[in-house]
């Protein structure tokens, strides 16, 4: 029937809008218990139109409930992306007594100013709550930051430095990330610039995020930077690098092994074509100290033409950013957040296969469609170890590892449907395996039309969306030598 074709693809833990088109997740804070996340939304089509801010909130960033939209376009342009934070300490002066302001910082794309042939229609402005993000005032002195002439100037990530006592902002213009301090929110001085020589440049860079992590091991201090491009992603279009570095205040000087980055090279948060524009929550209480990030799981390169009517895109598991030192080198690790343990339930376990040249599991009851399997393999003897997905139209994902480059790939050309668009399959993704080790850790999570896949501890992060005609209802390991599969565990993921 109608209503279940028009839901047949909406995945069931991970957060759609009921209705219409949606890109970036923008604005993510945490306030009393609540997770704020606000995206690009077009509340009238299921394509790309004039911008506005959707709502979403939530108690463990797993289980979404979509609120009004908070902003609004009006006569200064659409809505385009940007952050917003908790002034606990009203530095910007909108709170009212007992009540802590929240300050959204947003680019304003003025539509008319493009098609003049203008280079100065995107400007970056503040909106504030009083009521912890739901009902938003657009400050009257908008916009904060004019532009001088870039076309591409936008998405301001603003971040509480408490080490330097400031508040900082990074935003995206065509080749680099331009840095920004304020003390009030309200009046931003440029303080540095990033980027023009170093990392993937097939594009423009778009969608900052800039904040300190600590090394697990050492518990010494660096800075990330985020940075996605589009096109020029690490398999075409869309996609998400990252630089480490360190920060004084002013000016952030990234690794050595990363100042002259080639475009294919290997710092990307996910390697897969499907997670774009992520960025990470605000105001996560010190206690917790987390890293915790959301992307949207598409590709500009087909995002308007997937095969959903009702609404069009999904955003990412959010997930918890780790840095870690591996062979002498940061890298940033991502896991799914610790909250889908409530989610989980145990419905296949194997500690130890018979060898044998290949493994099938098989959904006794029901489907693959909700599902999250991971288990370890041993590399040692192996050349190429190859999954698959499948169900009983020969619908195949295809996914694995060519052990001898020391590439994964993920192949979803017969995946279901596909010809919404030819880009959509015009080639078969790849990602460097960065782990040595000789034991492969697989752990991967299926949501209808969706496998985020965390190899190795989440070293490597691949996520693809696909649309299948059936449910996959089963998964095999294929190799040309004996498999030495441990610890395969099978989840169902309810809600
Ligand atoms: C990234 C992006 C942003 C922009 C927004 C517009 O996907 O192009 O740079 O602010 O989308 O919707």
């Amino acid at each position: 029937d109608s209503i279940a074709e028009a839901e047949k693809f909406r995945p069931s833990f991970h957060f759609t809008p009921e209705e219409n088109w949606m890109n970036d997740p923008n604005g993510m804070f945490y306030l009393d218990g609540t997770y704020h996340l606000y995206f690009q939304y077009y509340p009238e089509d299921n394509v790309w139109g004039p911008m506005h801010w959707g709502h979403a909130t939530s108690q463990d960033m797993i289980t979404w409930k979509e609120e009004k939209i908070a902003l609004k376009p009006d006569e200064k342009g659409y809505i385009f992306s940007g952050s917003a934070v908790v002034d606990k300490e009203n530095t910007s002066g909108f709170g009212e007594e007992g009540k802590t302001p929240v300050v959204a910082m947003y680019t304003y794309h003025d539509p008319k100013g493009e098609k003049e042939g203008r280079k100065d229609y995107q400007t970056q402005a503040i909106a504030y709550s009083t009521d912890k993000g739901f009902n938003w005032t657009k400050f009257k002195d908008n916009p904060v930051i004019k532009n001088e002439g870039i076309k591409d100037f936008r998405d301001p990530k603003v971040t509480r430095d408490t080490i330097n006592d400031q508040w900082l902002m990074v935003l995206a213009t065509v080749d680099r990330t331009f840095f920004y301090s304020s003390q009030d929110l309200k009046e931003w001085k440029k303080i540095s610039e990033f980027g023009q020589s170093t990392g993937a440049h097939n594009g423009v860079w778009e969608c900052p995020d800039f904040f300190p992590m600590k090394v697990e091991e050492t518990g010494e201090t660096k800075w990330v930077l985020i940075q996605s491009l589009n096109p020029g992603g690490y398999n075409g279009g869309s996609g998400t690098q990252y630089f480490v570095g360190d920060f004084d205040g002013t000016t952030f000087t990234p690794e050595k092994n990363m100042q002259n980055l080639e475009e294919k090279h290997s710092f990307w948060l996910d390697f897969g074509r499907d997670n774009y524009a992520g960025v990470t929550w605000s105001n996560i209480p010190t206690e917790d100290g987390r890293t915790l990030f959301i992307g949207w799981m598409s590709n500009w390169l087909y995002a308007q033409e997937v095969p959903t009517q009702k609404w069009r895109s999904t955003m990412t598991l959010a997930r918890e950013l780790k840095l870690q030192k591996l062979d002498g080198v940061y890298r940033i690790l991502s896991e799914p957040v610790k909250e889908l343990d409530a989610y989980r339930t145990e419905v296949h376990k194997m500690s130890k296969n018979e060898p044998a040249k290949t493994y099938t599991y098989s959904a006794k009851t029901g489907d693959l469609m909700n599902k999250e399997i991971s288990f370890s393999l041993n590399l040692k003897d192996l050349e190429k170890v190859d999954f698959h997905l499948s169900n009983s139209v020969q619908d195949t994902l295809k996914f694995g590892l060519n052990k001898t480059d020391k590439q994964f790939y993920v192949n979803r050309k017969k995946s279901g449907l596909t010809d919404f668009s030819e880009k959509f399959i015009q080639k078969v993704s790849t990602a460097p395996r960065i782990s040595n080790s000789d034991t492969l850790k697989v752990h991967f999570i299926l949501d209808k039309t969706s496998i985020e896949i965390f190899y190795d501890n989440g070293t490597t992060v691949v996520s693809e969306i696909f649309f299948p005609n059936e449910p996959y209802t089963s998964f095999g390991i294929r190799s040309k030598s004996d498999l030495h599969i441990k610890d395969l565990k099978v989840n169902e993921i309810t809600k």
